[in-house]
């Protein structure tokens, strides 16, 4: 069993069943609600010409953005695969998220997706280059650790390690793994979006992690995954 849980305003909590690596269901959306478009507006029109570009954008190097129009009717999106995905499922996964969010967020002008292998995120605010602090969820395993104190710290460690390597890289991008005693490896992935800056990346990771007690405290494995980086530790190998 994996648990779910979203930030900012609601506390809701939701568990769902682990689905395989390449389950193509989302792990979440969010629609913001502050504000719907028209069918036939130009910003439904702009928005359509983004989301077809972002499929495309998004190959070879796995991160894809763009604006189409001019404001107040442009529309701003961004892709971005798993530094570990492959071409053909970075693009599968990014066409897939295009048509869901447009369904799951009916004229609405702002919205984010998110699934194992990609994340969608389109608005009619410029939001590149900000760390984004509205859209964020968090998934744990339910499974307990038997020594919470000294694994967290480890976590820590090797996703503040990981961190230090991801924002000097092209990708802004790292996974690596730490053995804990004899019979236990620890796993862990960091990301960002590549619109941010070096700088705002170690920033969003690094806040990322020190929200590690409210996520997953103890748990055997566990994500925060927000609109600019997320992060990931496991006991078992997960990444490609
Ligand atoms: C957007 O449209 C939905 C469904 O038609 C409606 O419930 C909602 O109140 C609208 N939101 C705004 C901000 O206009
Ligand atoms: C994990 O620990 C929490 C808090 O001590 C407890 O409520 C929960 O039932 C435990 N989970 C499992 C799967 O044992």
């Amino acid at each position: 069993m994996y648990s779910l849980r979203f930030t900012p305003l609601c506390l809701l909590t939701i568990s769902l069943l682990v689905h395989g690596v390449i389950s193509a269901d989302p792990l979440f959306h969010f629609c913001s609600k502050s504000g719907n478009f028209s069918a036939k507006s130009p910003y439904e029109i702009n928005l359509n010409k983004l989301m077809s570009s972002l499929s495309y954008k998004v190959v070879p190097s796995g991160f894809g953005l763009g604006s189409v129009g001019q404001a107040p009717d442009r529309a701003n999106g961004l892709a971005l695969c798993r530094g570990d995905v492959s071409s053909t499922d970075c693009k599968t996964c990014v066409s897939e998220a295009k048509t869901e969010i447009l369904q799951r967020c009916p004229n609405d002008k702002e919205g984010i997706i998110w699934y194992d292998n990609c994340l969608l995120k389109y608005s009619n605010k410029d939001f590149f280059g900000n760390i984004d602090y509205k859209y964020k969820f968090y998934m744990w395993n339910v499974q307990n650790v038997s020594n919470p104190a000294s694994f967290n710290q480890k976590t820590k460690e090797l996703l503040s390690h990981l961190t230090n390597e991801a924002y000097h890289s092209p990708k802004l991008f790292a996974t690596g793994e730490q053995k804990l005693g004899e019979a236990q490896t620890l796993y862990g992935l960091v990301q960002c979006t590549r619109d941010l800056s070096t700088t705002g990346c170690k920033k969003c990771l690094d806040e990322a992690i020190s929200e590690i007690s409210s996520c997953c405290d103890g748990k055997i494995g566990g994500r925060v995954v927000g609109g600019s980086c997320n992060f990931r530790y496991e006991l078992y190998p997960f990444v490609n």
